[in-house]
C-alpha cells in the first residue's frame, strides 16, 4: 500500500513508519514539524512533506495519491486543550475533517483510501473503567471532546459514503522516539537523568494502562490491512498499573536508587484507567506482545543511544 502518515515525525508516527516500511509498504509523511523531530526519520526511505493538515489544497493533493491514511497529527494533550480550546478544536476537528473530505474526494469506487484515526480514552472521560467500545462517551476535557468529534466524523463518513474508516483509542503509549514527550514514562526517565529523583502526583496508587509503541504500531497496521470499517477499538495492554508500580519498574530498569517525592494529586486526574481489548483481538486479530518490563528496558536503551548520538 501507499500509506500517508500525518504526524509521522512524531513519537507514534516515527515508530509506525518503521513498521510500515519493514512490512514492504510505501510511506509518505505529512508533518508540519511543530512538535515532531525530522531526525526521528533519519536514514529512512520515505517521502517527507512539510506542511499542515489545515492546508486543504495540500491535504487533497497528498491524500489523492495514497491508498491509506494513518491520521496521527493532532493537538495531543489535555492541558493545551484547556489553555486553548479553539486551537484544539481547529486542529483535531477541522484538521480531521479536512483529511476525511480529501478521502471522500479521492474515493474511486474501490476500497481506497482506508483511513485510520488516532483517538484516545479521553472521549470516555468520566465513564467508570474499564474503557470499552460500547460505553457512552462522557468527555471532561476539550481534548476529549475534539477526539470524540474525530471519531464521530470517521463513523459518519463510513455511514454516509462507505469510507473505510477505523478509530483506535490508544492507552498510555511509551517507547522509543519520545525524547520530546512529557507523558509519565518519558518524564520519569528525564527526571532520573537530570536529578536522580522523580515527583509522583498524589499517593501514586492511581492506575494507567501502558502500551509499548511497537505493539501500538502493529495495531495501526492491522487496522489498515483489515477489511473492517466504521468501527472503534480500544488499543492498549489491557493491564492496570499503578504509577507507584511503574516507578519501581523504572528504578529496576535504570539500575539506580531513585528518590521519589509525592505532591498533591493533580486536580481532575482520573483515579483508574484501563481498557478491555477483546474487540481488537477478535476483529483485528491483534494482541499486545511486549511486557511493561521489557518495553521500559527497550525505551531506556533507546534513550541512552539517542542521547549519545544527538
Ligand atoms: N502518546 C500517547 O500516549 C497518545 C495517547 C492517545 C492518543 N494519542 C494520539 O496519537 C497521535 C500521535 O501522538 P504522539 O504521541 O505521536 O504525538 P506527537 O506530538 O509526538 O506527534 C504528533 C505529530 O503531529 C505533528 N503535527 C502537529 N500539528 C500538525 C499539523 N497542523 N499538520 C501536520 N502535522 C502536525 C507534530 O509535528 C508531531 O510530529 C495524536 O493524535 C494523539 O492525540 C497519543
Amino acid at each position: 500500500m501507499k500509506i500517508l502518515v500525518t504526524g509521522g515525525a512524531g513519537f507514534i508516527g516515527s515508530n509506525f513508519v518503521r513498521l510500515a516500511l519493514a512490512s514492504g509498504h510505501d510511506v509518505s509523511v505529512l508533518d508540519d514539524l511543530s512538535v515532531g523531530d525530522r531526525r526521528y526519520l533519519e536514514n529512512l526511505s520515505l517521502r517527507f512533506v512539510q506542511g499542515s493538515i489545515l492546508d486543504e489544497d495540500l491535504v487533497r493533493q497528498e491524500v489523492g495519491t495514497h491508498d491509506a491514511i494513518v491520521h496521527l497529527a493532532a493537538q495531543t494533550g489535555v492541558p493545551k486543550s484547556l489553555a486553548n480550546p479553539r486551537g484544539d478544536c481547529q486542529l483535531n476537528v477541522l484538521g480531521t475533517l479536512n483529511m476525511l473530505e480529501a478521502c471522500r474526494a479521492a474515493q474511486d469506487g474501490s476500497e481506497r483510501p482506508r483511513f485510520v484515526f488516532a483517538s484516545s480514552n479521553a472521549p470516555l472521560g468520566r465513564q467508570v473503567p474499564p474503557a470499552t467500545e460500547d460505553k457512552a462517551p462522557l468527555p471532561v476535557s476539550p481534548y476529549g471532546a475534539s477526539k470524540l468529534a474525530g471519531e464521530a466524523y470517521c463513523l459518519a463518513y463510513h455511514g454516509s459514503w462507505g469510507l473505510g474508516t477505523v478509530a483506535l483509542r490508544f492507552g498510555n503509549v511509551y517507547g522509543p522516539y519520545s525524547a520530546h514527550k512529557t507523558s509519565v514514562v518519558a518524564k520519569f526517565l528525564d527526571d532520573i537523568e537530570t536529578s536522580g529523583s522523580i515527583v509522583i502526583d498524589g499517593d501514586g496508587l492511581q492506575t494507567r494502562d501502558f502500551i509499548y509503541v511497537e505493539d501500538l504500531a502493529r495495531a495501526l497496521l492491522a487496522a489498515l490491512e483489515s477489511p473492517v470499517k466504521g468501527e472503534v477499538f480500544q488499543i492498549s495492554a489491557g493491564i492496570e498499573t499503578s504509577i507507584q508500580t511503574l516507578s519501581e519498574l523504572i528504578e529496576a530498569v535504570v539500575g539506580q536508587k531513585v528518590n521519589s517525592t509525592h505532591i498533591e494529586a493533580r486536580a481532575g486526574d482520573v483515579r483508574r484507567n484501563y481498557s478491555l481489548i477483546a474487540k481488537a483481538a477478535t476483529m483485528l486479530g491483534w494482541k499486545p506482545q511486549v511486557s511493561l518490563e521489557d518495553g521500559l528496558r527497550r525505551t531506556y536503551e533507546w534513550r541512552l543511544d539517542w542521547k549519545s548520538r544527538h
